[in-house]
């Protein structure tokens, strides 16, 4: 089975610091000898990290929605008006930039409409999902009380700062509906009978919802259609929305899952068949990629090559790892495909699934469908993920990291009134100051991983991540994959002088290690400061790690 069969199967069921030029200095010991080589040069600019690189995503889906995110305004559990507390102050303070909802396969069988009026008046509907729920899984996640809406999921936005980021059902619904639904989110106040709808829920005042997907997954649950067919339909979505004070909308078409460079092409090449112009409607091409397979080649089957979140070897680890670094490819060659029609590269890359994917068994909360508990394996997949991104700031204009809670790559897993902050999470909050930031070009050297895969010699690359400056402060994110070594590091930085710094790592001696609801401080995050002045100084990367370095500079 691959993932094609099974989202249609789901659908019919229903440092040391250097300073270059007259000032070096170092972190650390006088004596330590290095291995490894971190240059950071700050004159040669690479563009501005989007904030929205950092962005995420909510499904409705197993327990994301409800429980996750939603405990209702009667619940016991501390909510502002029925939204979670504690998910609301985490995502704050990893300043999250954009939240994109409502699905995934979810997106292409909602109606809008469903979620909007009076809550006590919705209608239950039969979720997406609903065929891969088990007898565990809640009522709500096999039939849709729809509490959660268009209005409950911009309020929630607006309380954690970020913008949201919804997906039209193209699948199963006219273009007429999505332009109701933009017209319902951004007609100004008193302006339409849909804006006096919005109103009435407590919302004079438009949303300005600007990003809208068209689509999801088209080549799959989302309709199934060719590349050719759904350019024609992207056009015909595309072709007339209303704006509002000449508000721009930032539409994002349904793009290639992995390798699919043809997806990609023969879209391109369908959509300017009407003129290269058509191009200005696409604000970015969606990409997805999860790193799913631990089978070491020996299936392709989307089920049985599948591993456990919570057992595995080394050998896993650096499996799971390779599969996730694929992603620089994948950025990489699609940019290149687009350049053929889009030769100014007018359309960004949307990243707006990633993560690791495991078979089911390490809920948190039995009966929720895709939750699976993250590790320090997936921090460091993560930290990866996010240093990828970074170092292709021209390219990617906003990636969502699937899913926010409850479900795949969670930052949080959440239950009635249990809540715990994943490796995950704490990787978003390290990586916060890298938004909108400028990133640098950074040269890592160190030795590569060496490892045996069944009776080959595999390696794996030593050290990477991604620097970036604003104003004066530079933040430097490391990733040192191997599982045992820690790496002694010299950290250069070219073009200023230190005044001052931290260092913050997250890391554990069991790679396996994570944050359960009793155990909820197992890997979490240690800052010390740096003392960077007129010292030299080396720093260690400590195995299986992710290290922030931020320095102040004169
Ligand atoms: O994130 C889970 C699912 O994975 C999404 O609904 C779909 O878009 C993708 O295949």
């Amino acid at each position: 089975m691959n993932r094609r069969q099974f989202l249609r199967d789901s659908a019919l069921a229903s440092a040391s610091v250097v300073l270059a030029g007259a000032t070096r200095f170092a972190v650390h010991a006088e004596s330590t000898p290095t291995d490894s080589r971190i240059e950071v040069l700050l004159d040669e600019p690479l563009g501005t990290i989007s904030a929205n690189i950092y962005g995420h995503f909510a499904e409705n889906l197993s327990g994301v929605l409800y429980d996750g995110v939603w405990v209702g305004t009667g619940s016991k559990v501390p909510n502002v008006d029925g939204l979670r507390k504690d998910l609301i102050d985490q995502m704050r303070k990893i300043k999250a930039p954009v939240v994109r909802y409502p699905g995934g396969c979810f997106a292409d069988s909602y109606d809008w409409q469903d979620g909007i009026g009076s809550p006590d008046q919705r209608p239950r509907r039969t979720n997406f999902w609903a065929g891969e729920t088990s007898a565990k899984s809640p009522a709500s996640q096999h039939y849709d009380p729809n509490q959660v809406g268009t209005n409950e999921f911009v309020h929630f936005c607006r309380l954690i700062g970020a913008e949201p980021y919804l997906a039209a059902n193209v699948r199963s619904l006219p273009p007429e509906a999505f332009y109701r639904w933009v017209e319902y989110c951004n007609s100004p106040a008193h302006s339409t009978t849909l804006a006096d709808m919005r109103a009435k829920a407590g919302y004079a005042d438009p949303f300005h919802v600007r990003f809208w997907g068209v689509g999801n997954e088209s080549w799959g649950c989302g309709g199934d259609f060719t590349p050719q067919e759904y350019a024609v339909e992207f056009r015909r979505y595309s072709s007339w929305l209303p704006s509002y004070g000449g508000e721009h909308l930032s539409l994002v078409a349904s793009g290639p899952s992995d390798d699919e460079w043809n997806w990609t092409r023969d879209f391109f090449e369908e959509i300017v068949r009407k003129g290269t112009g058509q191009i200005e409607r696409i604000y970015g091409l969606a990409l997805h990629h999860y790193a799913w397979n631990l089978s070491r080649g020996r299936t392709q089957d989307w089920v049985a090559g599948k591993g456990d979140a919570l057992q595995f070897e080394a050998i896993d680890w650096y499996e799971l790892l390779r599969q996730g670094d694929q992603m620089e490819a994948l950025v990489n060659g699609h940019w290149q495909v687009m350049e053929e029609f889009d030769h100014d590269h007018h359309v960004k890359l949307v990243v707006d699934e990633w993560g690791p994917w495991y078979r089911p068994g390490s809920e948190a909360t039995p009966g929720d469908l895709l939750e699976q508990t993250p590790t320090l394996r997936d921090a460091v997949f993560s930290a990866m993920t996010l240093d990828i991104f970074n170092r292709h700031p021209e390219k990617i204009a906003m990636a969502n990291c699937a899913q926010l809670i409850n479900c795949l790559n969670s930052l949080y897993l959440a239950h009635e009134d249990r809540f715990v902050v994943t490796p995950v999470g704490y990787v978003f909050e390290m990586y916060a100051p890298h938004q909108g930031s400028q990133a640098v070009r950074t040269i890592f050297s160190s030795p590569s991983v060496h490892y045996d895969r069944d009776g080959t010699p595999a390696s794996f690359w030593g050290l990477k991540g991604s620097a970036s400056v604003r104003n004066k402060d530079l933040m430097l994110t490391v990733v040192n994959p191997h599982v045992s070594d820690a790496r002694e590091t010299e950290i250069v930085v070219r073009g200023a002088a230190a005044e001052s710094g931290n260092i913050t790592t997250l890391t554990h001696s069991d790679i396996r290690a994570h944050n359960t609801f009793q155990q909820r401080q197992v890997v979490v995050p240690r800052s010390k400061a740096l003392d960077v002045k007129g010292r030299v100084m080396v720093l260690r990367l400590p195995p299986a790690s992710m290290t922030a370095v931020q320095i102040h500079l004169v």
